[in-house]
């Protein structure tokens, strides 16, 4: 990949496609492609073929997805089947077509059945049955990774495919409907900090810059007294003196920051082919933390003070999901950013976004 090839970083307004463009910012290269979902709607095929025509991308690293939590993925399993798998087809398609030299496809730990030995080796793929509520992304994100193995062993193309564990980092989703656990119990922290604080002006800030989710309009909320802000708040979960979470606490994930998810895209893109990486691999540091260690984390960099009330009528979800680490490692990468450091400079983007 050269400084000026021209790179196609698809959904770069994303959580990862947006760090996949800063890394190579960072890197160099000058020919970066990026189109919205209003710009170019990957669902389209003729916009998309459109597009590789007249564009040429040499480089693809696709980013752009449907992706939700899991009460999204139980309520649109026909959306999440329907919409990745158009938007990874198209893709792939067009690629070959238009010769691109190489593709970097993104996809997800989901892939891996539901009740399979820990750590996770990519070798288990299809081994056992999905976890049914998540079973549309994860078959629509099976079909991609193996279109990319039959593009490249009927078309000798060199189309990759990396399984990255759960991401946190810039641009991230704060929804406290649909955002992932870690973005999600950073905002409910900060929020019962600023109520424990009696600072609504900043509270207010905080809902007119992210949505809320639940139905709740911001422009409508931040209108309420303080005290029924307040309890509305409280409802969802978020108090003066307690955060609510879901489960008890007991269960171990592991958290990569989106900075080091991309710096492996890119050095898996300049540096490895299909010969070397094989169908897909994890993206992973092989380390987890219990999620009770997290939250005291969390706590800390936040500086809430308050107590964490768990509501053990909610799941826990499996004990552990821990992809491995051994291929990767074996490909020359490691991640860079602890989570500790990566925590902290998540919450400074937090709090700063929006103010200059
Ligand atoms: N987040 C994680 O923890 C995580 C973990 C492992 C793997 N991944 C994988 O990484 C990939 C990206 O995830 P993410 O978290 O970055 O998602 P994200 O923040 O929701 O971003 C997805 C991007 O996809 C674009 N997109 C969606 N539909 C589109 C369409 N029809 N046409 C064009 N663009 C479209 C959106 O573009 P606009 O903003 O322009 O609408 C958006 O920027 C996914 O494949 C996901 O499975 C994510």
């Amino acid at each position: 990949m050269n400084k000026d090839s021209p790179i196609y970083v698809a959904g770069h307004r994303g959580l990862v496609g947006s760090a996949i463009v800063r890394c190579l910012h960072a890197r160099g290269y000058k020919n970066i492609l990026i189109k919205s979902s209003s710009e170019l709607d990957l669902l389209n095929q003729q916009a998309v073929e459109i597009f590789f025509r007249m564009e040429k991308p040499e480089y693809v690293f696709l980013a752009a997805a449907k992706v939700g939590g899991i009460l999204a993925n139980l309520t649109y399993p026909a959306d999440f089947i329907y919409q990745n798998l158009m938007i990874g087809v198209n893709v792939i398609h067009a690629a070959h077509r238009h010769g691109v030299k190489k593709l970097l496809n993104l996809g997800s730990t989901c892939i891996y059945p539901r009740l399979v030995a820990q750590p996770m080796k990519e070798s288990y793929l299809l081994m056992s049955e999905l976890e049914p509520s998540n079973e549309a992304y994860a078959i629509a994100k099976i079909s991609i990774i193996k279109m990319c193995s039959y593009y490249n062993r009927q078309f000798g193309r060199n189309f990759v495919s990396v399984m990255p564990t759960n991401q946190y980092g810039e641009n991230d989703n704060f929804n406290m409907e649909t955002a992932h656990a870690l973005p999600m119990l950073l905002r409910r922290f900060h929020l019962a900090k600023l109520i424990r604080n009696n600072d609504f002006d900043a509270i207010r800030e905080d809902l007119e810059k992210y949505p809320i989710g639940w139905g709740l309009h911001s422009n409508q909320v931040v209108s309420n007294s303080n005290d029924a802000l307040e309890q509305i708040l409280n409802q969802l979960g978020v108090y003066r003196d307690k955060v609510v979470v879901w489960g008890d606490g007991s269960v171990y994930r592991e958290f990569m920051n989106s900075d080091d998810l991309a710096d492996a895209c890119v050095y898996l893109m300049q540096h490895k082919n299909y010969e070397d990486i094989g169908e897909f691999v994890n993206i992973t540091s092989g380390t987890d933390i219990l999620l009770k260690d997290l939250f005291d984390l969390l706590k800390n960099i936040i500086e809430f003070f308050g107590d964490i009330e768990y509501d053990t009528s909610k799941p826990n979800g499996t004990p552990r999901k821990l992809p491995d680490a051994t291929k990767i490692r074996s490909l020359g990468w490691m991640p860079k950013i602890p989570l500790e450091d990566g925590v902290r400079k998540f919450y400074q983007w937090y709090c700063s976004r929006g103010k200059t």
